[in-house]
């Protein structure tokens, strides 16, 4: 089935949860705006301009717990964390602000804004941790990843960088295997199964990933390297 490209489908459920703390609050307040990406938009046509190193790419980082474990084991590399749920865009906030780290840029909001407004070879690494699996055959369309992310992400994407993607639903992990065999763009570099079935060291577990292998479920872990 062809998915719907010119209208970008919600790919994500809820944007709240329950409300703030008043110490959450504040760090959205004052500590948010210091590392919100769109600031960086308005003064530079290319939000990276003036960035050193490595750019990693982030999408929904969820409860933070990757994107601040990444921060830290890696001080030159800056990471972008694009998330819509604000309670995960709090704790980010907040563990940047607790760990003293200067590498996350933040933007609340939709991954593909973030991605339209990258130059061409821009990123090194680019994480999509177990996405909102839309399981039910009439949601499959509000899957993240489809043709038109990935030739967004081949784009943005430096030669030989990677697209890193986890998920613990098998029907996922197939629709993924699918498109990026027919986008032709990406290389699965891989000789055997443990290869997809055991996480790497420099993937740490996020408490979603806890969640599903506590219900039984297996973690899949691929890297996509761009040709
Ligand atoms: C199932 S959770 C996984 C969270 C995290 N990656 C992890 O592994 O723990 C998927 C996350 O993707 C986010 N998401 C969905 N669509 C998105 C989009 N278009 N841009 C950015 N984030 C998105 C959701 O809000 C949600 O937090």
């Amino acid at each position: 089935m062809k998915e719907n490209i010119s209208k970008p489908l919600r790919t994500y459920g809820r944007s709240k949860g329950k409300p703030l703390s008043p110490n959450q609050k504040l760090l959205m307040k004052k500590e948010y705006p210091k590392i919100d990406i769109s600031k960086l938009v308005i003064e530079a046509k290319n939000p990276l301009i003036n960035i050193k190193g490595e750019v990693w790419l982030e999408i929904g980082f969820g409860g933070a717990e990757h994107i601040l474990w990444q921060a830290k084991n890696n001080p030159d590399v800056t990471i972008i964390g694009v998330e819509p749920f604000l309670n995960g865009v709090a704790k980010a906030v907040k563990g940047v602000v607790d760990q003293g780290l200067r590498n996350i840029l933040l933007y609340r909001g939709d991954a593909r804004d973030v991605i339209n407004l990258l130059p061409d070879n821009s990123l090194n690494r680019v994480f999509i941790l177990f996405p909102d699996p839309w399981q039910k055959k009439r949601h499959n369309k509000r899957r993240l990843i489809n043709e038109k992310l990935l030739s967004d992400l081949y784009r943005v994407i430096e030669k030989e960088g990677t697209l890193r993607f986890g998920s613990d639903i098998t029907d996922y992990v197939d629709w993924v295997l699918t498109r990026i065999k027919s986008h032709n763009g990406f290389e699965w570099r891989v000789s055997e199964r443990k290869d997809w079935m055991e996480r790497s060291t420099d993937w740490p577990e996020t408490r979603y990933l806890a969640k599903a292998l506590e219900e039984g479920r297996q973690g899949h872990f691929f890297d996509f390297i761009k040709f």
